[in-house]
């Protein structure tokens, strides 16, 4: 092709990191592809609002017309609709769609897998859970051949930035929860991140992944970290741990013996002395456990604007290179390796 238009949706916190990268790199990342890429409009819900080094004329409401002629469409908005409709009319026109939202992944990835599938385009999230740590690519296709027993870690910057504060001095959650807002790690609702709900979407996409089955933000046991308070944090420190609020999901064995997985959410002592204690700020850190590979351990920078668009620019060169040069990436088979295990039952 002459070049690849690229339609981005939304444009806050991600969408602007996006565009700039895309606007920027443009020539580094049309010689990667192979082809132009081409920002060819951005929808937004308010057209009055500066966006910094987005040109306004590419700013637009009609998010369905912009889909609708982009041969990649890169989804920032959030929130399941019209985010859904959007993904599904873009996957109808024939369009490479890469996503940053885990809620509608860990909702309704199902059926957008399953239109992906059926039209013959890519569907890619690397950002969605993890930020800039290259997580789903490893655990979707790099350890596609091996045994996943545990996947376990700090998927969510948010809280672990509260609970650093709050360790490190003394905030309390709501104080902590405004420092993040305003560095952009948290969702448009932060009840996302403080309740879990962020943390059990990712750790449901995870599972989903590297245990071949489909794992709901339902199945997941989720507690957040609402109900702790700066003192509870110090007591923690006097005894020597850290508070992190982890997602594990894991191979178990319930009571009547059948074989399944386990996926939950929640605050968790973890000694001083182990790294996931060392993980600061708005970082994350996943391990994972294959039979094969052994342990592997991934570490970056989990939440804010330009680490997020990292991810995002590495799928949309993925997507972007397949349109030019033929073939797919992976695609989401309905196998289903093992039953989700419900709670009580693990
Ligand atoms: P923001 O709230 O900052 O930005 C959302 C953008 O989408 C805004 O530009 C908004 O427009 C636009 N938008 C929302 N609804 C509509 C609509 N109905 N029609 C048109 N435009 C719409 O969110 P973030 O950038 O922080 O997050 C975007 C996505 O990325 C979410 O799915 C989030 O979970 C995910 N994500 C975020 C990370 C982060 O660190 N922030 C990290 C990883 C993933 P307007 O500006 O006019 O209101
Ligand atoms: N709100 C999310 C977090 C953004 O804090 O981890 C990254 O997914």
């Amino acid at each position: 092709p002459d070049k690849l238009k690229v339609a981005l949706l939304g444009c806050g916190v991600v969408g602007t990191q996006v565009a700039r990268l895309l606007t920027e790199q443009a020539d580094d990342l049309g010689a990667r592809v192979g082809a132009p890429l081409d920002l060819v409009g951005v929808a937004v819900r308010d057209l009055s609002v500066p966006r910094e080094g987005v040109d306004p004329a590419l700013l637009t409401t009609n998010a369905e017309a912009l889909v609708a002629g982009a041969d990649v469409v890169v989804e920032v908005m959030g929130g399941i609709e019209p985010a859904r409709s959007l993904i599904l009319r873009a996957i109808e026109h024939g369009a490479s769609v890469v996503t940053a939202n885990k809620a509608l992944l860990a909702q309704d990835g199902p059926t957008l897998y399953a239109a992906a599938d059926a039209a013959g385009v890519d569907l890619y999230f690397e950002a969605a859970v993890a930020g800039a740590i290259p997580i789903v690519r490893p655990v979707r296709e790099s350890l596609a051949g091996d045994t996943v027993r545990r996947v376990l870690g700090i998927v969510n910057g948010t809280t672990n930035y509260v609970l650093d504060r709050m360790a490190t001095d003394g905030l309390d959650l709501d104080q902590a929860v405004k420092e993040a807002q305003a560095l952009g790690y948290a969702e448009a609702d932060p009840t996302a991140d403080v309740e879990g709900f962020d943390a059990a979407a990712k750790a449901a996409i995870l599972a989903s992944l590297a245990f071949h089955t489909r794992v709901s933000i339902d199945d997941v046991q989720r507690e957040g970290i609402t109900s702790l308070t700066a003192d509870d944090v110090a007591w923690a420190a006097g005894t020597g741990h850290v508070i992190k609020l982890l997602a594990i999901a894991e191979r178990n064995t319930a009571d009547d013996g059948t074989e399944g997985i386990q996926v939950r959410v929640h605050p968790a002592l973890v000694p001083a002395d182990h790294p996931l204690a060392g993980v600061h700020g708005a970082f994350n850190a996943v391990f994972v456990e294959a039979e094969a590979a052994g342990e592997l351990m991934f570490y970056g920078r989990g939440a804010g604007g330009a680490p997020t668009a990292s991810a995002i620019l590495g799928d949309v060169v993925s997507v972007a290179r397949h349109r030019v040069l033929g073939g797919r990436g992976p695609v989401e088979s309905s196998y289903a390796d093992l039953p989700v295990l419900p709670a009580a039952a693990a």
